[in-house]
């Protein structure tokens, strides 16, 4: 049951994932890597495709918040607090490529996580057999998208592609979980609307 302490400190974690750093308790990816030899526009290019995966970050954060907020099962919540752990390690991680690459995070990153906090409690509210398939879809999606980057991102930036590499690794991970969990397949249309909704999120944060 929510009550007002729990939404105080839900209140505290959106604004912390919002404006303080992430800690990653494994190493970063790119830890031993050497920094690529870039020209300005691709640094740039990598920047952009960097801040579009930080900002897929801040809504896997709002989205596995706002599933465990209303998640009934306690194995679940359990499993997707663990998942959540190393969500926080990829927005460690993308945010600080994202400044090496002396890019700036997205100005949208607020919107982002407000829209995704209320998809996420809206899916939690279906129940968990709803709420992990449509976990295991996102986790899909991100995959494939963290796939088509890897196409993307400047061949020489080893140390991007690391982290990429890594996180799609994990997301993979994160969808074979919640299937496990019995996530059900979710109906076409919903995974279109999905397909549909990250395509404006990774469409304007590449830019802004
Ligand atoms: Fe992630
Ligand atoms: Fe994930």
């Amino acid at each position: 049951m929510l009550n007002m302490d729990r939404l105080i400190v839900e209140f505290d974690k959106g604004l912390r994932t919002l404006f303080s750093q992430a800690h990653s308790v494994r190493p970063h990816p790119d830890a031993k890597l050497p920094e690529a030899t870039m020209d300005e526009a691709g640094k740039k290019h990598a920047a952009a495709l960097m801040r579009v995966n930080h900002s897929g970050e801040i809504c896997a954060q709002a989205l596995y918040q706002g599933q465990a907020l209303t998640a009934r099962d306690p194995a679940v919540q359990q499993s997707l607090q663990r998942a959540a752990q190393e969500e926080t390690e990829h927005l460690a991680w993308t945010a600080r490529r994202v400044h090496e690459l002396g890019g700036h995070l997205s100005v949208l990153n607020p919107l982002w996580y407000t829209g995704s906090l209320a998809i996420g409690a809206v899916a939690g509210l279906l129940g968990d057999k709803w709420n992990l398939g449509f976990l295991a879809e996102t986790e899909r999606q991100v995959g494939q998208h963290l796939q088509s980057h890897l196409d993307r991102l400047p061949p020489q930036d080893e140390k991007s592609r690391a982290i990429v590499a890594q996180m799609y690794a994990d997301e993979v991970g994160h969808a074979a979980m919640a299937s496990s969990l019995g996530g059900a397949e979710l109906p076409q249309p919903v995974q279109l609307a999905m397909k549909l909704n990250g395509k404006v999120m990774t469409g304007t944060s590449y830019w802004v």
